[in-house]
């Protein structure tokens, strides 16, 4: 089957993801590996499964991936980002529900991955300065924790259980 790897990535964690999608996919089936910017109509008509790679901006996909995921007409789609808040599985699934509303009806999921992805070192500077500014609280802390964990992802780990992934939803389409 015809694929493309679509994706978004401000700061390199998604293109990490792309790039593991891609190792784990037959090489000569492949009509398009590359950024959202990329992709035109005729990409679209030669993949049948699309996997479509965000980072999540505001609790849901990105932007750009946001108008490649309304143009997956009759697609599979296998749906893949990152995100800088993990830990609960609850949240990456809204982040994941929130940007399968993007998808036009016709379009099929053949499968979903999610995992954390670090942030900018500004970022952790911003809570820091909150912090010295006398905004000291348990949110804060927990977002410092949250920032800290994130430092070493996506990891091998997350790598790994993204080729499950892939490779499960393959197996279940081919059921
Ligand atoms: C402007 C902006 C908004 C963000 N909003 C969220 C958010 O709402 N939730 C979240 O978990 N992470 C958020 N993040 C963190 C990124 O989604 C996360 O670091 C992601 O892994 C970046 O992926 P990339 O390296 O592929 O660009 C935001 C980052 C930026 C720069």
């Amino acid at each position: 089957m015809n694929y493309a790897v679509i994706y978004s990535s401000r700061t390199g964690n998604t293109r990490l993801l792309a790039e593991t999608v891609r190792e784990s996919m037959a090489e000569g089936n492949c009509v398009y590996f590359g950024e959202t910017s990329g992709i035109d109509d005729q990409v679209l008509r030669e993949a049948q499964l699309v996997f479509v790679g965000f980072w999540t901006d505001k609790g849901s996909c990105d932007a750009s991936a946001a108008e490649v995921l309304k143009k997956m007409d009759y697609k599979d789609v296998f749906l893949f980002g990152t995100a800088g808040f993990g830990g609960a599985p609850a949240y990456f699934d809204q982040i994941l529900s929130r940007a399968e509303k993007n998808l036009p009806s016709t379009a099929r999921i053949a499968g979903t991955y999610m995992c954390q992805g670090k942030m900018p070192v500004a970022v952790r500077e911003r809570y820091m300065k909150m912090k010295e500014e006398g905004n000291a609280s348990a949110q804060i802390d927990s977002m410092i924790e949250n920032f800290d964990r994130a430092m070493s992802h996506p990891d091998q780990q997350d790598m790994e259980k993204l080729k499950e992934t892939v490779h499960e939803s393959l197996q279940k389409q081919s059921e």
